[in-house]
């Protein structure tokens, strides 16, 4: 199954990608982990999209589209692959279609921005694997220190309320108008997003199943 993720920035598409990888067994695909990782090995791609990411904006829909077009020629997306945070823009969707890529469901996760600058304040990210933990929502068993390989957790420096706030309107303005574009396509279900985790897996889960 070929899924896309849609929703604000912290609406949980990240929580819910993992979910589904688990439960399908395909692999997730999120442009902010390739860009992250980019820039972290400061590589061209990273140094490209440092300014944009650091500021809350987009980055150009060339180079993001370049980034999945070579992703998603890998082996492992033969048997279907989640998309988190990929398309973002219409001409980013319209690029997916013109690459004959075929989508079977968008799952739009609804959040009111109240919600999301709280819990974008509260989340903490491993430096060394990228895991994601919440203060309140998913603590790690040690705190400031990652389950998964004891590296050091960190706020994601995009996490600022001022960078959020920017995301977000960047978000209202360039990437909701994708949920007109797949509501078109008869492929895009929405999904409470307000509840706790398990509460909206179970919705995402039982929309794959419909
Ligand atoms: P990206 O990394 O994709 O960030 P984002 O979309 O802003 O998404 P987040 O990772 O912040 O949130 P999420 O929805 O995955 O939420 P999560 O599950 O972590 O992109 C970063 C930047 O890269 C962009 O700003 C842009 O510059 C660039 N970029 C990436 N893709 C691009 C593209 N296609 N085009 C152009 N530029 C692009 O959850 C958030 C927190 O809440 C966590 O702590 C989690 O534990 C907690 N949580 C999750 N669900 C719940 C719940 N139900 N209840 C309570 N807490 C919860």
């Amino acid at each position: 199954m070929n899924l896309i993720l849609l929703g604000a920035p912290g609406a949980g598409k990240g929580t819910q990608a993992e979910v589904i990888c688990e439960k399908l067994k395909i692999p997730s695909i999120s442009t902010g982990n390739i860009i992250r990782e980019a820039l972290k090995n400061g590589t061209e791609l990273g140094l490209k999209a440092k300014s944009y990411m650091d500021s809350g904006a987009l980055v150009p829909d060339e180079v993001v589209i370049a980034i999945i077009k070579e992703r998603l020629a890998q082996e492992d997306c033969k048997n279907g692959f989640i998309l988190d945070g990929f398309p973002r823009t219409v001409p980013q969707a319209e690029a997916l279609d013109a690459m004959g890529i075929v989508i079977h469901k968008v799952l739009d996760i609804e959040v009111p921005d109240e919600t999301i600058q709280k819990r974008l304040s509260g989340r903490r990210v491993c430096e060394s694997c990228g895991a994601s933990y919440h203060l309140d929502f998913k603590p790690s068993a040690k705190e400031g220190v990652c389950d998964k390989c004891a590296g050091k957790l960190v706020i994601r420096k995009d996490d600022q309320p001022e960078t959020v706030r920017e995301r977000l309107k960047t978000y209202h303005e360039s990437t909701e108008p994708l949920c007109d574009y797949y509501k078109k396509t008869g492929k895009l279900v929405v999904i409470n997003g307000q509840e706790e985790v398990a509460a909206t897996s179970a919705l995402v889960l039982k929309a794959l199943e419909a």
